[in-house]
């Protein structure tokens, strides 16, 4: 497949508007049969040609039989010998050919598989919340493997044998007719049994397939959960319950797989037995008419030869059958990804250099899920100001953060940086101006320092390295790093779980001081962390926010009054907005929660004098 043509398509697919709710989309978004093989011709016609030269130098082989043993009835060696050569060379060069034919039309199936993959995952990092509250992580993985190898199954597997079928018959079926129709008849008279046969295996043998594979699934998502819960486990004293959770899922998967072995074991000796059956009837009818004279034993071995080479591709038929449904059914899942569509839209229009990174946000409004998030949210922040927002639990502020971010699909016309609305700035420019330390911040399974240092090209170079210790020391994490076993280089476990909760918002933050944008967000970086480390925190942030635009969600009123601006988030609404001494005078919920933290710091104080 040309490289090209994709790009095209993707480009073109995510600067057209998202059709009208229940139109499909462009067809050059999901892949269909018909794209796959003109993607993949190269590979078919080749491993058809090689198709075609295997089938025919098998069909060949009987012919030569005939004839090597018409000879050795007619007591002429030398004849007889210069044929079995032929049958040797026609032998050698047909298992050559059959085993090039394997090779490219199975590779157009792996390569279908690669292509698909890597559509999938590219789609997957674009799509949105509501692409992900209808489908499941399990049920994306399910089609991200499943449904994969079912496509591959069919583009390799299926079409060779569909093509493998149809030149068996054209080449082995005139020449048995040409020799005698009443004996071709006679052969070929079981074949429908064996279509039926395997028709009737086919259906289940995919059915129990795919419960052992959901047994599997089920239980590796069962480990999965109760290892990264651990501690709750433990903590609960739920080891016994999830014990007999896992040990169910066990079963079943036992029992899923010696459903599917015991169908295998039966299908291979009933079908061979089958075949068998076919042969009988060809050496019983064809031995009388030798007996009579109308063949020879030559022509009745040939025949044998003939229906050997059409009856397994018969055989494979009704498998072929369910697989091309199966595959089917597989690419329409694959399809449903890879046309759904993304919630934040890159359709760039406005391209800019650096942003000043001035921010105005005139009467956003969200929902999400039929519930109203934001309402009539309106604010500034000039280019290099500060601005604390501040709200109870729930009041919206990470929701407005990923707005401003376009982490979710912000509205068109109610956001804008240096004046431009951001659902038309390209997403790439806009992230790499706009930066959100998200308060619960995601860590990777791997070393400290690349954690940090992950956004950056080349996290493992000196230079990067040296700038992530740089940020670490910033935000105050330095010190605690230097304590663990291996320093910068200690790997922080799955999701972090090695680090505490204040410790992983450190390296969130120092994340993004390290992506040096110039608008930065801050999700209530302050959250885990204890009094004198926030101070210090806060002079990091003061810091970082030189020559650059800060929103600072918190509920620390101590951090707010250092913004020049303060706004105040309550039910999705601005309820209060000033400066920190405005909002102090009146008797708002900033007020309150001034009064509540100053009376809650002169407590610990006191305490902390007694002790
Ligand atoms: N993905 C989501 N789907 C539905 N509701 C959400 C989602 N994320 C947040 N919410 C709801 O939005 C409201 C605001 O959440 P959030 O912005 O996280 O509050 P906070 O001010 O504490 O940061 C909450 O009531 C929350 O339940
Ligand atoms: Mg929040």
């Amino acid at each position: 497949m040309t490289v090209d043509t994709q790009d095209l398509s993707r480009a073109n697919d995510t600067r057209s508007p998202p059709p009208p709710p229940g139109v499909e989309s462009s067809a050059d978004s999901g892949w269909t049969l018909g794209r796959i093989a003109q993607a993949n011709r190269k590979s078919f016609v080749i491993g058809g040609v090689f198709l075609v030269a295997s089938t025919g130098l098998a069909a060949l082989i009987p012919q030569l039989l005939r004839g090597t043993t018409n000879a050795i009835v007619a007591a002429d060696g030398a004849r007889g010998m210069r044929l079995s050569l032929l049958m040797i060379v026609a032998a050698v060069l047909g298992a050559i050919a059959r085993i090039f034919s394997r090779i490219w039309i199975f590779n157009a199936g792996r390569d279908v598989e690669y292509d698909l993959r890597a559509d999938l995952l590219k789609r997957l990092h674009i799509l949105g919340p509501s692409f992900f509250a209808r489908t499941s992580a399990g049920e994306v993985m399910s089609r991200a493997t499943n449904d994969l190898a079912q496509v591959r199954l069919l583009v390799g597997f299926g079409a060779l044998n569909i093509v493998n079928a149809v030149i068996a018959y054209a080449a082995n079926i005139p020449v048995m007719l040409a020799r005698s129709p009443k004996l071709t008849l006679a052969a070929l008279a079981p074949f429908p049994v064996f279509i039926f046969l395997t028709r009737m295996f086919a259906k289940p043998l995919f059915a129990r397939s795919r419960e052992a594979q959901e047994a599997i699934g089920g239980l590796s998502e069962r480990a999965q959960q109760t290892l990264s819960a651990m501690r709750v486990v433990r903590a609960y004293r739920l080891e016994d319950p999830e014990a007999a959770a896992f040990k169910k899922r066990s079963d079943d998967s036992l029992s899923a797989n010696l459903a599917l072995a015991r169908l295998r074991g039966s299908l291979w000796p009933i079908l061979g037995t089958s075949a068998a059956i076919a042969s009988l009837i060809v050496l019983w009818f064809g031995g009388m008419m030798v007996a009579r004279g109308e063949v020879t034993v030559g022509d009745l071995l040939a025949f044998q030869g003939h229906l050997a080479l059409v009856a397994w591709p018969t055989i494979a038929l009704g498998y072929i059958v369910t697989i091309l449904a199966r595959g089917r059914a597989s690419l329409n899942r694959i399809n449903e990804i890879l046309r759904a569509e993304p919630d934040v839209v890159d359709q760039a229009s406005a391209s800019m250099g650096e942003a000043r990174g001035g921010l105005r946000v005139e009467k956003l409004g969200f929902s999400l899920g039929g519930r109203e998030l934001l309402r009539d949210v309106t604010f500034s922040v000039p280019a290099g100001s500060s601005l604390a927002i501040v709200g109870r639990t729930g009041a919206g502020k990470s929701v407005l953060l990923h707005l401003l971010a376009r982490l979710l699909p912000t509205p068109e016309s109610s956001v804008f940086l240096d004046g431009a609305d951001v659902t038309k700035i390209e997403l790439a420019t806009l992230r790499r101006n706009v930066c959100l330390a998200q308060q619960e911040a995601f860590l990777f399974s791997t070393t400290v320092a690349r954690n940090i240092a992950f956004a950056m090209g080349e996290p493992d170079e000196q230079k990067s390295i040296a700038r992530a210790t740089e940020a670490a020391t910033e935000v105050q994490l330095a010190d605690e790093i230097a304590t663990m076993p291996d320093g910068f280089d200690t790997v922080v476990g799955e999701r972090g779980v090695q680090l505490s909760g204040g410790q992983k918002q450190r390296v969130s933050l120092a994340r993004a001081l390290l992506a040096a944008p110039k608008v930065l967000l801050l999700d209530d970086p302050l959250s885990a962390v204890d009094a004198r480390t926030e101070s210090l925190i806060l002079d990091a942030i003061d810091r970082a926010a030189a020559g650059r635009t800060l929103l600072l969600v918190t509920h620390r009123i101590a951090a707010a009054s250092r913004c020049d601006h303060v706004i105040v988030l309550d039910e999705g609404r601005v309820v209060e907005s000033g400066t920190h001494e405005t909002l102090l005078k009146g008797t708002g919920l900033y007020a309150r929660l001034y009064e509540k933290q100053r009376i809650e710091a002169e407590l610990e104080a006191m305490e902390a004098s007694q002790s």
